[in-house]
């Protein structure tokens, strides 16, 4: 017997709020703090057709900000398909404005951009601002060219700014309110008890979107899609992989075939530490194919960036392939961690197919003519979810807040061509700066640190000999979102140490330097 929570979860039944994507860098982010005040939240973009709304049945709808202005011809409206829905409607920025307009308001192009901390005076009470008093001022984030300039006729002013004197207004009858500034960036101080009263107040959601009751959702629904049936999952030792399998254990036991293939480009102890917390403390039914030999042999002589990365995705789906042909239990279905931000459908990605399984994904390209189904079972889950869900389905703290690592691994931290001997180098020196970040705490005040085998020979003397011999670059970044990177400022002492140890205890290297790139110009790989 499923209880009330569980069949709530049912995605027709479950509390939605729809964002419709008009471009804005903050889109992602008003979906997350909807979520975070467990309310499910989906993106679609601005020109959604009728069948999709209908079959979300949303409860409320957010229109995002974005970068075009409504002062132009040709940039996008709402369809008037969400008007017909009566529900209630928030607009943000760009939202606002193309409300403004829709509804025989005014906008205008404004010369001067405002962008950054401004101050909002409540003008009249409502719901939206339901907790602030009339009069009182509220902190906010604005980034803005133009701005409502005046009210469409049934739209009241709820709240101003000096530089935007409609920074917020509603509908005089309708549940449609809009809003100049951005809720949900954390420099809008009180941003939340916005969000919050047009979710709970406005749009009458249910807190519905709970962890506990997502697992035991999703488990549910593996067990229905896949029946008696057997799962390949294609373990890389990531939290989305990692994750996955975790719940599928959980659905289907033994049901669940684990590859992990290990590349020989895996950090120090890597392999034998995935395989004893899956096999021996979780008890998976886990394949090792030790593959190090396959790929140093296709990768011997290769030392274009691009080449080794083609070379190590085409050999990893041989393997996967073989060794799944090897198995000869019937598969009828390929697991795969894929998450949220992989396949958002975003409103700049209408003329691509947003449903493709991006090319550096773990499994790689898939076949056309694959025989196995896929499950996929976060693929509607944000990063900071999964890790949330991780937790909970008792996935170790140190896996779950692992810096990312790439798949071609330490095959685009080798720069030139890759031999067994600069791996385990490598290996070497990047454990050391590796402990010596965590023994600092200085592991999570950095978003990815990693060291890079530079094939340089450079003089050095350790002890009283000359030594001739290559370089490591340490690189260490700060991101949020790994589009763009800052290089870290890690304390001189720290590094001087690090190079120290690296120097005296790898026999290999005479020389280590740090890498005060940032991103762009530079990438965060240096491959
Ligand atoms: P770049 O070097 O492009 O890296 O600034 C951005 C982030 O992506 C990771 N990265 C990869 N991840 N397969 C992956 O799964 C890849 O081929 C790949 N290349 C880069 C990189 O480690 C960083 O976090």
């Amino acid at each position: 017997m499923m209880h009330s929570d569980q069949l709530a979860l049912d995605k027709k039944k479950i509390d939605t709020i729809l964002v419709l994507d008009f471009g804005s860098q903050y889109t992602q982010l008003i979906a997350r703090r909807i979520r975070e005040l467990d309310v499910f939240s989906v993106i679609l973009p601005w020109d959604i057709s009728k069948e999709r709304i209908a079959e979300l049945s949303p409860a409320g709808i957010i229109l995002s900000g974005g970068p075009e202005s409504v002062t132009n011809h040709n940039t996008p409206r709402i369809p008037e398909i969400i008007f017909d829905l009566e529900i209630p409607i928030l607009g943000i920025c760009y939202g606002m404005q193309t409300l403004a307009e829709q509804f025989g308001g005014q906008v205008t192009a404004s010369k001067t951009k405002e962008f950054g901390h401004a101050s909002i005076s409540i003008e009249t009470a409502s719901t939206l601002f339901d907790g602030f008093e009339t009069g009182s001022a509220i902190d906010v984030w604005m980034s803005h060219g133009d701005h409502v300039s005046s009210l469409p006729d049934q739209f009241h002013l709820l709240a101003s700014t000096p530089s935007a004197p409609i920074a917020a207004m509603a509908h005089t009858e309708k549940p449609i309110y809009a809003l100049q500034f951005h809720p949900e960036v954390t420099h809008t101080k009180e941003g939340n008890v916005i969000l919050e009263n047009f979710v709970f107040r406005i749009c009458n959601c249910q807190a519905q979107w709970k962890m506990q009751n997502l697992i035991e959702q999703r488990i549910l629904d593996i067990k229905e899609r896949v029946g008696d049936s057997k799962v390949l999952l294609g373990l890389s030792g990531g939290v989305d992989s990692s994750v996955t399998a975790m719940l599928l254990d959980k659905a289907i036991g033994k049901n669940l075939i684990c590859m992990f293939v290990d590349n020989g480009l895996l950090r120090k102890n890597e392999a034998e530490e995935v395989e004893q917390l899956f096999r021996e403390k979780m008890d998976l039914n886990l394949l090792v194919v030790d593959a190090k030999k396959i790929f140093h042999r296709h990768l011997k002589g290769i030392s274009d960036p691009e080449q080794k990365r083609k070379v190590i995705g085409r050999t990893f789906i041989d393997i996967f392939d073989n060794e799944s042909a090897k198995l000869k239990d019937d598969i009828n279905f390929l697991a795969q961690g894929t998450i949220y931000p992989d396949v958002i459908e975003s409103s700049e990605s209408e003329s691509k197919e947003s449903r493709v399984i991006k090319s550096h994904h773990n499994v790689g390209g898939l076949p056309d003519d694959m025989k196995m189904k896929l499950v996929e079972p976060i693929r509607d889950l944000f990063k900071d979810e999964v890790r949330k869900m991780g937790a909970e389905l008792g996935l170790p703290l140190e896996m779950l807040n692992r810096h990312p690592f790439p798949g071609p691994g330490l095959g685009v931290r080798i720069l030139g061509e890759i031999t067994p001997e600069k791996v385990t180098t490598l290996q070497n020196a990047d454990a050391i700066f590796i402990e010596e970040l965590i023994k600092a705490d200085l592991y999570h005040q950095v978003s990815q640190a990693f060291c890079a085998y530079l094939p340089i020979k450079s003089v050095g003397v350790v002890g009283d000999e000359r030594r001739y011999a290559d370089v490591i670059a340490i690189r260490a970044v700060e991101t949020v979102d790994f589009m763009t990177a800052t290089w870290a400022k890690l304390p001189y002492d720290f590094l001087g140490h690090v190079s120290n140890r690296i120097v005296n205890e790898v026999e290999e290297i005479s020389r280590v330097v740090y890498d005060i790139s940032s991103k762009p110009p530079a990438t965060i790989e240096w491959e």
